[in-house]
């Protein structure tokens, strides 16, 4: 197994179309209908990443700041924006696109967190991550802190021990 990855090797695109089974009453794409895509394609980038079986552990706040309307094309994007020991942040960014009237935007984006597990269930070691653009730089940075705020908010790191966090805070 590489010992290091650079995160265009888990970079992954899936694409889909919203079908009347896919919207609530307002004929917009349900939110949960799109958390499951995310998940899908954020998994299949964490799998590039790890060439492993992995599991969502957790999922940071999604917010839904434009509706996709029935018919549009919705394109989700996700890499690997850094490894830690067994676990992975993937970044995934959704745009949705209206074919026939040309018009194309971004939706949301969300960071997701995976964990390579064996054939007992028990995390395993992972591929480093190693940045290339300024981008993916900044991300792979911020996901140290981004990581204590999720141990933190899931009871599993004392917070006196998120020491990212609380320098950051202290800015
Ligand atoms: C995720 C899971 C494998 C973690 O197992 P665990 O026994 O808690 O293992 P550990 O405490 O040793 O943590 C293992 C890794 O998970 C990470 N992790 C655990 N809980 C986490 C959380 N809430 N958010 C982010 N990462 C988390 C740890 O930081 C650690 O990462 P590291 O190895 O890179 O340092 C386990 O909780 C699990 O299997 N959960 C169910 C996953 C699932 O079914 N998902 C689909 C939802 S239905």
């Amino acid at each position: 197994m590489s010992t290091s990855k650079k995160p265009s090797e888990s970079f992954t695109v899936m694409n889909e179309i919203v079908l009347p089974n896919d919207t609530n009453t307002l004929n917009n794409l349900m939110g949960g209908r799109l958390l499951h895509w995310m998940d899908i394609v954020a998994a299949i980038a964490a799998q590039k990443h790890s060439n492993n079986i992995v599991v969502t552990a957790s999922v940071d706040g999604v917010s839904f700041k434009e509706a996709i309307r029935l018919g549009d094309v919705v394109t989700l994007q996700a890499y690997v924006t850094r490894s830690f020991n067994s676990s992975m942040e993937v970044y995934i960014e959704v745009f949705a696109q209206n074919i026939p009237r040309n018009e194309q935007y971004k939706c949301n984006d969300a960071y997701y967190t995976f964990v390579a597990i064996d054939s007992r269930n028990r995390p395993i070691p992972v591929p480093t991550l190693e940045p290339e653009t300024e981008d993916e730089k900044l991300k792979y940075e911020g996901a140290l802190r981004r990581r204590q705020i999720r141990l933190v908010m899931a009871g599993k790191l004392d917070k006196d021990q998120a020491t990212e966090l609380k320098a950051y805070l202290n800015e």
